[in-house]
């Protein structure tokens, strides 16, 4: 287990625009759930009537009981022989399409004869220029293969197989043949083999969506930041050498680009367990962070200090492991690189 060790764990998968949030909850069988859409103009819309859990009850019983109203008309929005654009279906609401002046809140209401759960949900439809002021936020980090899922898709694409997108960066077209990329049919994702800084910024993804004789275009557009996958410039070597009995600092020095220092854990393992753990802040301790800015760019510096070098850390192994987060909605996506140490005795060639 000794040696420079590269793991990367990336997952965007479904990164999406809007929050689903408890706002209201009144009395034992009343919830309110805000849930917030954002559309383009002309394309269709389908919004669901989530089923609140609520407690231990099950609201998705109620299904065959759904009304829809807009907040602020009296009327529920019914089938789809009153009105061929908007209309209610199982616990779907359907714009073909949606319009501007849809916008707003409305509200579903599940019931049987002993319970009520009712749903806010916010739609907002946008001009389709201003879509990239409602694009999904996606993140990957750089000098590795990624991925950017088109989100939101499947209330369309009931049959996966079937799926075809159409990806585009700012505007162009991106073409399947291209090294860079790689679309697979029936996926909602654009595969990256390896992304670099300049990869950051629009992605579009479009969907046909044949209805009732009609064709539909649904879009997504994505943000693409990219982040750097924290580099270990020091130590380069995975032995350093030791004489019984002496003083040892060991610093761990970690490069991270133009990226903000807070994104990135730098800490010290003995034996895979935290080194303040093992030793318990006496003979070996995980000295300061430091923070430094060379040339503009970022490093981070956590030394390892042996008060006394003894012959148990010759059969120790010492990681240091530098980890970036950005931010804890995307928790799950994370750069992770270490190096692993073992101290040799001093005049001892190989350990
Ligand atoms: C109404 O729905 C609740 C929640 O699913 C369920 O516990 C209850 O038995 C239902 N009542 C009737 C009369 O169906
Ligand atoms: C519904 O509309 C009324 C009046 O405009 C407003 O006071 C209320 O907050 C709205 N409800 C929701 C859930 O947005
Ligand atoms: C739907 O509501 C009606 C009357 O409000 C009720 O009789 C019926 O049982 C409900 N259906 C279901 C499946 O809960
Ligand atoms: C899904 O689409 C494919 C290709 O259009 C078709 O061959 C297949 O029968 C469809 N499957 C279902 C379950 O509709
Ligand atoms: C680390 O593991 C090695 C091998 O299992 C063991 O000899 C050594 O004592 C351990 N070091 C510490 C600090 O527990």
């Amino acid at each position: 287990m000794h040696g420079l060790f590269f793991v990367l764990v990336a997952c965007t998968a479904g990164t999406s625009a809007f929050r689903l949030q408890q706002i209201k909850s009144t009395g034992k069988d009343h919830t309110v759930f805000f849930k917030h859409y954002y559309e383009l103009h002309g394309e269709p819309v389908v919004l669901k009537c989530p089923s609140p859990r609520y407690k231990h009850l099950d609201f998705s019983a109620l299904t065959p009981n759904i009304t829809w109203y807009k907040n602020g008309s009296k009327t529920m929005i019914s089938g789809k022989d009153e009105d061929p654009r908007i209309w209610a279906k199982g616990d779907a609401l359907l714009f073909f399409p949606a319009m501007l002046e849809d916008s707003g809140v409305y509200i579903c209401t599940r019931r049987n004869s002993s319970y009520c759960a009712e749903v806010a949900i916010h739609l907002t439809v946008v001009e389709k220029r201003a879509a990239r002021e409602i694009a999904y936020l996606q993140i990957l980090f750089t000098f590795t293969s990624g991925k950017i899922v088109c989100p939101e898709l499947w209330d369309f694409t009931p049959n996966r197989t079937s799926l075809e997108l159409k990806w585009y960066k700012d505007a162009l077209p991106l073409e399947d043949d291209n090294e860079k990329f790689i679309i697979l049919k029936g996926s909602t994702s654009l595969i990256m083999t390896s992304v670099l800084p300049t990869d950051a910024g629009y992605y579009t993804c479009k969907m046909s969506f044949p209805f009732e004789g009609a064709m539909y275009e649904v879009t997504r557009t994505i943000q693409l930041e990219t982040i750097i996958t924290p580099i270990i410039v020091y130590p380069t070597q995975k032995t350093t050498s030791a004489a019984l009995g002496s003083k040892m600092t060991l610093p761990c020095k970690v490069f991270v680009g133009l990226s903000s220092h807070v994104h990135t854990d730098v800490e010290w393992l003995a034996n895979d367990t935290i080194v303040d753990v093992v030793y318990k802040q006496s003979r070996v301790t995980e000295g300061e962070r430091q923070e430094i800015v060379e040339n503009g760019e970022n490093f981070i510096e956590v030394p390892l200090i042996f008060d006394s070098v003894e012959e148990v850390d010759f059969y120790t192994d010492f990681t240091c492991l530098a980890q970036n987060r950005y931010g804890y909605q995307f928790d799950c996506l994370f750069g992770i690189i270490v190096i692993i140490i073992r101290i040799c005795k001093n005049n001892v060639k190989q350990c």
